[in-house]
């Protein structure tokens, strides 16, 4: 397998203490963060928005994933990409416009994600996966950390791997990724892998993270 990355998503961390927080994971060995935006509507939780991530954007350097759980996405994706966004991620369900907003995030000159819930189809993402940088499979229904991984998630990454045949499109999987579930998404096609309890309900950041690492890479 090729390196495999992992984004622990600061859902789960604590939200008085996010810069340390995302510091903490960085030094542990994270290679993204992914940042969970929820507005209520789209799904029935809330989090944060850009003044959150910009306040957080000088406590790392690295890659800020941004995982949009929001309907309407369009107008906000500049607010997200002046936030400090490297990467940002639009729901197939959301909006009317997918190629737009894909068209607008890229135009931002950021990289440009869509995911799918567990009930989308895999061909939504026919016509647009040239212009993509990642596609995530949601092994969970979006909205909240520490829920169960969906197994029949699994068979979406082969099907997005086939689609993607060979060019450099990054397949994220989010929802219930921890040490046990994790060497079945890789061997499956994933290339990013997100935990959000699994590491930060966890005291042990480094540990977490090397078991995540070493469950796919023995
Ligand atoms: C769920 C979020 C996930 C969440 C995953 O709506 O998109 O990123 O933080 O949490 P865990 O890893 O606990 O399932
Ligand atoms: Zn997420």
């Amino acid at each position: 397998t090729d390196y495999v990355k992992i984004a622990p998503s600061i859902l789960s961390a604590d939200f008085a203490r996010l810069g340390e927080e995302v510091k903490a994971v960085d030094e542990a060995g994270a290679d993204w963060i992914h940042i969970d935006v929820m507005d209520g509507h789209f799904v029935p939780n809330l989090t944060f928005g850009p003044p959150v991530i910009a306040c957080i954007r000088p406590w790392t350097k690295k890659f800020f994933d941004v995982h949009l759980m929001i309907d309407p996405a369009q107008p906000f994706l500049e607010d997200y990409a002046k936030a400090g966004a490297d990467q940002i991620v639009v729901h197939a369900e959301a909006d009317k416009h997918l190629d737009r907003s894909i068209q607008v995030i890229k135009g931002l000159g950021k990289k440009a994600g869509v995911s799918l819930n567990p009930h989308t189809p895999v061909s939504v993402l026919e016509n647009v996966i040239d212009q993509l940088d990642m596609v995530l499979i949601m092994s969970v229904n979006p909205g909240f950390g520490g829920q169960s991984f969906i197994p029949a998630a699994l068979n979406k990454i082969t099907q997005v791997k086939e689609m993607i045949a060979g060019r450099p499109i990054d397949i994220q999987v989010d929802g219930g990724v921890n040490a046990a579930t994790a060497k079945s998404v890789v061997d499956a096609g994933a290339t990013c892998l997100v935990a959000g309890s699994a590491v930060f309900k966890g005291d042990d950041y480094v540990a977490t993270i090397k078991a995540i690492r070493d469950a796919y890479s023995a």
